[in-house]
């Protein structure tokens, strides 16, 4: 769904997702040379785990000094507005919450936080006077040089009232891959650190009715692939019932029901370019978010809304419109500033790019 990719100037691109096939090796014949890297049967694993070890485990791609922004651009990276606009949701859901009268200070907790850098922003962003409380989420340590009022912590906090934030977090939950064998029949995905992949068991249990219920598989010809979000539902239900009060929002490149990928949507990232998933630390390892079924994840929520970023960004008053030819003529230096805003907008806000990711908003 998001088709645009390139770096800006020399830089990382954007993690662009195609929806077709990963273009990823089958296994060869037995014997072409298994790697140590699986734990399962001779290197062979699901993809779930191979991913959770390439990602996370020791000398995982997330783990390294470089970070995420060393590989790839978010939202975060693109454009200072789209922080800006994150400390106005902030501040709309502090009045949301009864503001300052009713609660001392604010809570804003970022998931899978990256280097910092949206807190950053946000502390930037937000006027003088406003109390907030702010933790960054994270796998990889604390960065150095973080503004010492954020908290950084491995797990989310409990009970916060405020602001539960997580941009492209989801779509790093590692998910076990399935796939149709000749007689319509899914089958886990099992992959070696090569990136060589093999048809294993059928899905079964909770897995089989994950799929059954939110991405169809059985019976279809052979070939056809899909990630069964379990993973991510489950992450996504504990960071909202963490909230004692106040709104989270999840923003990644996501599908719905009506409209799922008919080849799964795992793909790799590195140095800015689209590479194979190979689960071997090299790579970032990512697949389109079910954001439906993460939707439908939490116990109790008070009102849902699924929206693309465009539309969020438009509430928060991020929109791509050039600004009146008339400033250029009163103020050509204001003109100037506002027609480089109005170009990083448009990348936060574009058809086919940032602007057709989904973000969840669920209220407590
Ligand atoms: C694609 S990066 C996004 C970084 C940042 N949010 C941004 O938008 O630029 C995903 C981040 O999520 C982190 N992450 C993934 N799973 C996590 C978990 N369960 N707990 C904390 N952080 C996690 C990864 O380490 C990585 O830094």
């Amino acid at each position: 769904m998001h088709g645009g990719r390139g770096g800006h100037g020399g830089g990382p691109g954007e993690r662009a997702r195609p929806g077709g096939p990963d273009g990823g090796d089958r296994a060869g014949e037995a014997g072409d040379g298994d790697r140590a890297g699986g734990t399962g049967d001779g290197g062979w694993d699901g993809w779930r785990a191979a991913a959770e070890r390439a990602l996370y485990g020791p000398g995982g791609f997330y783990l390294r000094p470089e970070g995420p922004a060393g590989h790839f651009r978010t939202s975060v990276h693109a454009s200072p507005l789209f922080a800006r606009a994150v400390a106005r949701l902030l501040l709309r859901t502090y009045e949301d919450l009864g503001g300052p009268e009713r609660l001392p200070r604010i809570d804003l907790v970022d998931i899978g936080a990256g280097r910092g850098e949206l807190l950053t922003g946000v502390l930037a962003a937000l006027p003088d006077g406003v109390e907030v409380r702010p933790y960054g989420v994270e796998k990889a340590p604390r960065p150095p040089g973080l503004d010492r009022r954020v908290e950084w912590c491995a797990e989310p906090p409990r009970g916060v009232r405020g602001l539960v934030f997580a941009n492209e977090w989801l779509d790093n939950v590692p998910v076990d891959v399935a796939e149709t064998d000749p007689s319509g029949v899914p089958r886990y995905v099992e992959v070696r650190a090569d990136g060589g992949e093999r048809l294993g068991a059928p899905v079964a249990g909770a897995d089989a009715r994950w799929l059954e219920r939110w991405w169809p598989l059985a019976g279809l010809p052979a070939g056809r692939r899909a990630e069964i979000g379990r993973p991510r539902d489950a992450a996504w239900a504990a960071a909202v019932g963490t909230l004692a009060g106040g709104l989270a929002v999840a923003v990644d490149y996501a599908h719905t029901l009506a409209a799922r990928p008919p080849f799964g949507t795992l793909s790799g990232f590195a140095g800015g370019r689209e590479v194979r998933p190979v689960p071997d630390g090299s790579c970032d390892i990512t697949a389109h978010v079910a954001l439906d079924a993460c939707a439908a994840a939490p116990a109790a929520v008070a009102a849902t809304e699924l929206l693309t970023q465009r539309e969020a960004l438009a509430r928060l008053g991020v929109s791509g419109a050039r600004p009146p030819l008339a400033l250029a003529s009163a103020d050509p230096a204001a003109y100037v500033r506002a027609l480089a805003g109005a170009g990083e907008a448009a990348e936060l806000t574009s058809r086919g790019g940032l602007g057709d990711f989904g973000w969840l908003q669920q209220r407590v």
